[in-house]
């Protein structure tokens, strides 16, 4: 199987987790969105009545809305029960860092608001420590080049993400990502605290201690880890 293949196991295999009545966190990329088709497909067949989706970007919400899926906003629900959402790395002490697809921001705030949280990746996603993939950071686009600044000077080796045409990206929120290429983070809890308290930063993609369960992709089919 190549690593499509592995993302579409995994995707579809996780909507397992989702019961009948349920409030789910839908998260955004290339493997979620195997999971969406999969959850529709359920919906449309019967299967599954009285789902309520919270969409994390808005890529996510135009697929689930074309497939039928009913759609609340995190500030329209109470609770969400479940949230299922990709990663671009995840270490061995089940850290992770997100926002390859730029859409960390909703993706962090769905998922501190839910009750459990299913990461689902294929088997390149898995390393010891975090930092091969490069942060993402979300920032405000005023005083933004003086963020930037302080990352060069901090030796983050930072670069702004930029689309196709090189102009810079903008999030759903109308932000700039800043990539930080560190290559080994060897204290991820230090770090977070550090972006925590840096002016004009949104958002980073540092997601600590948050995932419960894990679904891997791998050549002899999903493999199932729960996180301490
Ligand atoms: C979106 O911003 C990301 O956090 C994605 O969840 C992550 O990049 C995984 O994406 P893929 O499933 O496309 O690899």
């Amino acid at each position: 199987m190549d690593q499509n293949q592995l993302k579409q196991l995994v995707g579809e295999k996780s909507v397992d987790w989702i019961k009948d009545g349920m409030i789910v966190g839908l998260g955004t990329g290339s493997t979620v969105k195997f999971m969406v088709d999969a959850l529709g497909q359920k919906i449309q067949a019967g299967e599954l009545k009285n789902i309520i989706g919270v969409t994390t970007s808005k890529v996510t919400a135009k697929q689930a809305q074309q497939l039928g899926i009913t759609l609340k906003s995190v500030d329209e629900v109470d609770h969400i029960d479940l949230t299922i959402d990709g990663a671009d790395e995840i270490s061995a002490a089940f850290h992770g860092i997100k926002g390859g697809g730029a859409a960390l921001l909703f993706e962090k705030i769905v998922a501190t608001n839910s009750s459990k949280n299913i990461w689902i990746v294929d088997q390149s996603k898995m390393v010891q420590d975090l930092g091969a993939f490069p942060l993402p950071v979300e920032v405000i686009p005023y005083g933004s080049q003086k963020v930037f600044e302080r990352f060069e000077a901090k030796g983050f080796k930072p670069t702004f993400r930029k689309k196709e045409d090189g102009g810079l990206l903008l999030t759903d929120s109308d932000n700039y990502i800043i990539d930080l290429h560190l290559e080994k983070i060897t204290n991820p809890h230090e770090l977070a605290t550090y972006l925590d308290q840096q002016v004009g930063i949104v958002e980073h993609g540092l997601f600590l201690d948050l995932v419960n369960t894990v679904i891997v992709g791998e050549q002899d089919g999903p493999k199932v880890l729960e996180a301490r």
